[in-house]
C-alpha cells in the first residue's frame, strides 16, 4: 500500500518508516521538518520515501498530501497525549484534523480510506465489563475523546483501527531496512487487553480494580518496534481483522 505516515519523526513514527518499507509499502512521510527526518534516518532509507512538510492540525494540507500522492492508507502517530487528567495537548486538534482529512479524501475517492490511529491501554475495557480501564486509572484521557470521535462517524466513511498499547520502549536506534525484531511479535485482541491476569485483589473494596489494573500494567509494556511491525503487517491486506476496533496488544513472551 501507499501509506501517508503522519508524525514520522516521533519515537513510533521513525520505526514505522522502516517497518512499512520492510513490508513492501510505499511511504509518504508527513512531518513538520524534513531536515529533522533526514537527520534521523539512514540516507539509504530516506532516499526510499517521499516527504511532505506540514502541520498535522491542518486538515487541508493532510487531505492534499493524501490525494496528491494517491495514498491508500494513513497512519497517524503525531501528537502525544497529556498524562494527567487535567492536562491538555495538541493531540485532540491533530486527531480531529486527521480524521476530517482522511474522511474528505475518501469522499473524493468514492472509497473510505484505511487508517490506523494511536491511543493507550486506558480506552480498552476492563475484561468482562463495559467500563474502560481509564475509569480505574484516569490518565491519558484525551484518547477517550479521540475514540468518541471515531465512534461517532457514520458507517463507511473511514476504515479505522485504533492501536492501544501501554508504554512502548525502544529496542534499538537502528532504523535501517529490513528491520530485525528482537522481542517477537504481538498478540492482539479487540476492545480488551489480551491475556489479562485476574486476581482476588479486585474484590478489595473501592480500590481493588485499580490495584489489579496497576498490577497488570507492566505486563503490557511492548516495544516501539513490535507496534510498528504490527501496523505495517496489518496494512499488507486490504481487509483488516481490526477494522472499526480498538486493539490491545501484549508480547507473545508474556
Ligand atoms: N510512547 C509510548 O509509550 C506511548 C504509549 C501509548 C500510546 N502512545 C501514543 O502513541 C503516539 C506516538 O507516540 P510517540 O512516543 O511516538 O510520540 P512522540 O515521540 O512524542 O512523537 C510525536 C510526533 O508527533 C509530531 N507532531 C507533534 N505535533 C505535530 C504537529 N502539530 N504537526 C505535525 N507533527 C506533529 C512530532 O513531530 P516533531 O518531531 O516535529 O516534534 C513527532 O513526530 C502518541 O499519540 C502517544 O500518545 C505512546
Amino acid at each position: 500500500m501507499k501509506v501517508l505516515l503522519i508524525g514520522a519523526t516521533g519515537n513510533l513514527g521513525i520505526r514505522l518508516v522502516a517497518a512499512l518499507l520492510t513490508h513492501g509499502h510505499s511511504v509518504v512521510a508527513f512531518v513538520r521538518s524534513s531536515n529533522k527526518l533526514e537527520s534521523l534516518l539512514p540516507a539509504s532509507v530516506y532516499r526510499q520515501i517521499a516527504v511532505v512538510q506540514g502541520d498535522a492540525t491542518d486538515a487541508v494540507s493532510i487531505k492534499r498530501a493524501i490525494l496528491d500522492a494517491n495514498c491508500d492508507a494513513v497512519v497517524n502517530t503525531a501528537g502525544l497525549a497529556a498524562l494527567p487528567p487535567w492536562g491538555n495537548s495538541e493531540l485532540p486538534a491533530i486527531f480531529q484534523a486527521v480524521v476530517a482529512a482522511v474522511r474528505e479524501a475518501g469522499v473524493e475517492r468514492k472509497k473510505p480510506l484505511r487508517a490506523w490511529f494511536l491511543a493507550g491501554l486506558g480506552v480498552l475495557y476492563y475484561p468482562g465489563s463495559e467500563s474502560m480501564l481509564s475509569n480505574y486509572v484516569p490518565i491519558y484521557l484525551e484518547h477517550r475523546q479521540n475514540l468518541d470521535l471515531l465512534k461517532s462517524l457514520p458507517p463507511n466513511t473511514l476504515d479505522w483501527s485504533m492501536l492501544c498499547p501501554s508504554t512502548m520502549t525502544p529496542e534499538s536506534s537502528d532504523f535501517s531496512v529490513p528491520t530485525k525484531l528482537l522481542h517477537g511479535k504481538l498478540i492482539a485482541s479487540a476492545a480488551t487487553p489480551p491475556s489479562w491476569q485476574d486476581s482476588w485483589i479486585k474484590y478489595v473494596p473501592l480500590i481493588g480494580k485499580t490495584l489489579l489494573c496497576a498490577m497488570n500494567a507492566r505486563r503490557y509494556e511492548t516495544t516501539l518496534e513490535q507496534n510498528a511491525e504490527f501496523i505495517a503487517s496489518d496494512l499488507e491486506s486490504l481487509e483488516s481483522p481490526w477494522s472499526g476496533m480498538t486493539v490491545g496488544v501484549i508480547s507473545e513472551s508474556k
